[in-house]
């Protein structure tokens, strides 16, 4: 979709097929709507209160108004405006996009970053306008033998109307929020595709392709024999259990005009377990097949790549994906075997549905090569981390207090939001083995915290956070599909240090 702004004096002859206007819960008009409403000889006034309440992302239409040139005008809830907030506005700008979409337009005009949100800018509110279209207009139709091509939303272009000193601003937060959608449409392909299509290999392949599109990234694709030659025991354990071959992704975005950073690149690491049936501690059969979306993590680090390169944000990332299948099989791991990490440690397999740590502790161990001044994690880890904090917060682990405050401020700035959890030394205590240097899981109490801890055991040579998305990166049931979470907070934080 495209995004671009306009100008006008004269907002009732702006030609387009809908024109969006903000009303408050109260019955205020947002400006734009006020002008509407002179134009027009009240006929939002007219409506407003009796058939709308100005519900936040609720929306009716006027068709044909008098003296307004705009086919159609689409009065959007804002919410009180004593709330009005961030979220409000995201939710008016998708539900703007979202009635387009239903009603088969393919452009619209939005009035709709013009009201002010307090402490949050323009550009700001640009960015997240372009989001909230994107999420509007997602529609995944690949795997059926015959797509309803007219079910797909036609919406091709929005324009935002903003007065001419705010156009800069605005178009900045544009190009940011689309390459952000664009990013997050890649990533909610590959959570929802199934884990007969989205195999390693598949992941792999579509890294590659990304770098064929975008000069920034560049691209190594590991096989097995490269994996071993590595020393990845580890990683190797959990995908020796599956037919399907494995894959160790390293992604590199580097813009050649920015001046190399002293500092070393931030590093996003991803668990790509692109289907986890718990291996022989086979997990139960209600929604298991919801485990395809056990690779939600490495889909977030390849949309957040595919942002970063569209926008060629000068940042230093590197991506590591570690990407196999958890099978049971007379090859996989066995409840009791002790397998050796890339680190030398040693590690005993005490369940093997724990098996996101098993591949992530390799790739954190890759990691330090790279000198990095961060790495990231993001992993649907653990069970855990959903009864924890649910589908509202992602998890967030760190050792390090500056860089967890950066992620969850940026987690706030981009409406996706993290919940701290602790990692005090006295967790560690419950991995302990009688037979290895560390056992995979901690027992039943505080799963998402004993699963961080064992990861830090593999991160001691760098600045660390890890993000548990178990409860975030999809929705189940009637509106089951991927939501690309938390590539909105990856790119907020990369924006932070551009
Ligand atoms: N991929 C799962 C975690 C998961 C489960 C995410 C359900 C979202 C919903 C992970 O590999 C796993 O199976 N973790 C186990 C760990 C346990 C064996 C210590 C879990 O959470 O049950
Ligand atoms: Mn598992
Ligand atoms: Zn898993």
């Amino acid at each position: 979709m495209e995004f671009s702004t306009h100008t006008t004096a004269s907002l009732h002859q702006i030609k387009t097929a809908a024109l969006a206007i903000g009303i408050y819960a109260d019955g205020e008009l947002s400006p734009a709507a006020d002008v509407i409403d002179r134009a027009s000889d009240h006929a939002v006034r007219n409506v407003v209160k009796t058939e709308f309440r100005g519900r936040a992302g609720a929306t009716l239409v006027l068709r044909s108004l008098p003296g307004v040139t705009a086919q159609r005008v689409v009065l959007v809830g804002l919410g009180k405006q004593s709330e009005y907030n961030a979220r409000a506005h995201a939710a008016a700008e998708q539900g703007f996009a979202a009635y387009c979409a239903t009603a088969r337009l393919t452009e619209g005009a939005s009035t709709l970053v013009a009201n002010p949100v307090a402490d949050v800018d323009l550009r700001t509110r640009a960015r997240s306008a372009a989001i909230a279209a994107g999420a509007a207009t997602y529609h995944y139709d690949t795997t059926f033998s015959a797509p309803d091509r007219d079910a797909r939303p036609k919406l091709k272009k929005i324009v935002q109307v903003v007065d001419r000193a705010d156009v800069a601003q605005v178009q900045q937060g544009l190009r940011e929020g689309a390459a952000i959608a664009h990013g997050m449409e890649l990533t909610r392909n590959l959570g929802n595709l199934p884990g007969n299509i989205c195999t390693p290999t598949y992941l792999g392949d579509t890294a590659k392709k990304l770098a064929r599109e975008f000069g920034s990234l560049k691209v190594e694709v590991l096989d097995r024999k490269q994996v071993e030659a590595l020393g990845m025991g580890s990683f190797l354990s959990v995908a020796r259990g599956s037919e399907e071959p494995l894959r160790f992704i390293v992604l590199r975005h580097q813009i050649k005009a920015a001046k190399k950073s002293k500092s070393g690149p931030v590093v996003l690491v991803g668990k790509g377990i692109t289907f986890d049936a718990g291996g022989i501690s086979l997990k139960p059969a209600a929604t298991m097949d919801e485990m395809k979306y056990d690779m939600c993590g490495a889909a977030s680090v390849l949309g957040t790549f595919r942002a970063l390169a569209e926008l060629e944000l000068p940042v230093e990332v590197v991506g590591l994906i570690a990407a196999c299948e958890n099978l049971p099989s007379g090859k996989a791991n066995k409840p009791g075997d002790v397998v050796t990490s890339m680190s030398g440690q040693t590690i005993e397999i005490l369940n093997t549905d724990a098996e996101g740590r098993l591949v992530l502790c390799d790739a954190l161990t890759y990691a330090e090569r790279f000198k990095p001044s961060a790495v990231i994690d993001i992993a649907t880890l653990t069970g855990a981390c959903v009864v924890a904090l649910g589908h509202v917060n992602t998890g967030l682990f760190s050792t390090d207090d500056s860089l967890a405050d950066a992620l969850l401020s940026a987690g706030k700035q981009s409406l996706d939001t993290a919940w701290r959890l602790p990692m005090d030394s006295a967790y560690q205590d419950q991995l302990k083995s009688n037979f290895a240097d560390i056992a995979n899981i901690g027992g039943p109490a505080a799963g998402s915290v004993t699963a961080a801890c064992f990861l830090s055991r593999f991160t001691k040579a760098y600045r660390w956070a890890h993000l548990d998305i178990a409860g975030t990166a999809w929705r189940g049931g009637k509106d089951k599909g991927a939501t690309a979470r938390p590539v909105p907070m990856l790119m907020q934080f990369l924006l932070d240090q551009a």
